[in-house]
């Protein structure tokens, strides 16, 4: 059996094309555009790549991401809480993002603590992640949203599932463990110090990889006819010398064991991105409506 690719590139081209339209009939009954402003500190590569593509992203789907700073390595926390009041304060922006990770001297805590809840794009505020566990609406973190989604896309009833989670990061593992059980799966959170993982990824309907390992899932670890979402993105350099990039599941073994499978790159990685947009849209529809 070789199984289902979802395909998140394909599904976040269709819903940018949505939210392209709806920000255009939008904007034929409100005066100002949605507005995002990412704030970048330092010159981690891997976040120059994440925030150039939010950036073309945004501006694609008719977004005003003129707010957006690439700030200097050397910042202070109170320069960068600064920052963070001045956009809360203005009213033509709708979402903030800091991009994680802040250099060393900045408390990330404390600046995702000061961003206005409300425009608060990435759900990384303790208000929506109190709102997630509380299960009310609110601003959903992005790459856990994605994951849903293309869940959701693909027509997969969650309910009575077993889902286990390898990994439980605040980015990703607990958000999409609360959402799992939203939709009323029994949800299982594997972490490092879990023993006998494939165990517990053998008896699992649904398993979702974020744990940043290459190849940590392979086809023996999965039930056969389960779904495998891989959040993992990971560049490592290949036999022939070339640099790629990977997920946390090797793709080939698991294809054939899996009745569905995300690729990397094209799976959960572009749906990230989508997810962002469409909570700055919600958010400004919020705002202005
Ligand atoms: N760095 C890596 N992933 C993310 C994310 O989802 N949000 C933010 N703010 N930073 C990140």
């Amino acid at each position: 059996m070789s199984a289902l690719l979802l395909d998140g590139k394909a599904l976040a081209a269709r819903i940018q094309a949505e939210l392209t339209h709806e920000v255009r009939s939008l904007q034929e009954r409100f005066p100002r555009p949605p507005g995002l402003a990412v704030l970048w500190v330092g010159d981690n590569p891997a976040s120059a790549a994440y925030v150039g593509n939010k950036n073309r992203s945004g501006a694609g789907v008719g977004i005003d991401i003129s707010k957006g700073q690439h700030l200097p390595a050397t910042l202070s926390e109170a320069e960068l809480l600064a920052i963070v009041d001045e956009l809360n304060a203005d009213a033509s922006v709708d979402g903030i993002l800091v991009q994680l990770p802040l250099p060393e001297q900045i408390d990330s805590n404390r600046i995702l603590d000061r961003i206005d809840p409300d425009k608060d794009v990435d759900g990384l505020h303790p208000t929506n992640l109190g709102r997630l566990v509380r299960g009310e609406p609110g601003l959903r973190s992005c790459t856990p949203a994605g994951v849903m989604r293309l869940l959701a896309e693909a027509g997969i009833d969650l309910a009575g599932k077993t889902a286990v989670v390898l990994g439980r990061s605040i980015l990703v593992g607990k958000p999409v463990a609360l959402m799992l059980l939203e939709k009323n799966a029994t949800v299982i959170m594997a972490h490092s110090r879990t023993r006998d993982l494939a165990a517990l990824t053998r008896s699992a309907d649904v398993v979702v990889a974020a744990v940043g390992k290459p190849g940590l899932v392979d086809g023996a670890m999965i039930k056969p006819g389960a779904v495998v979402i891989d959040v993992g993105i990971n560049r490592i350099t290949d036999a022939a010398g070339k640099s790629r990039l990977v997920g946390d599941v090797d793709f080939a073994s698991v294809r054939e064991v899996a009745s569905a499978i995300t690729p990397v790159p094209g799976g959960v990685g572009p749906m990230t991105v989508t997810m962002l947009l469409a909570n700055t849209v919600q958010s400004y529809r919020r705002r202005v409506g």
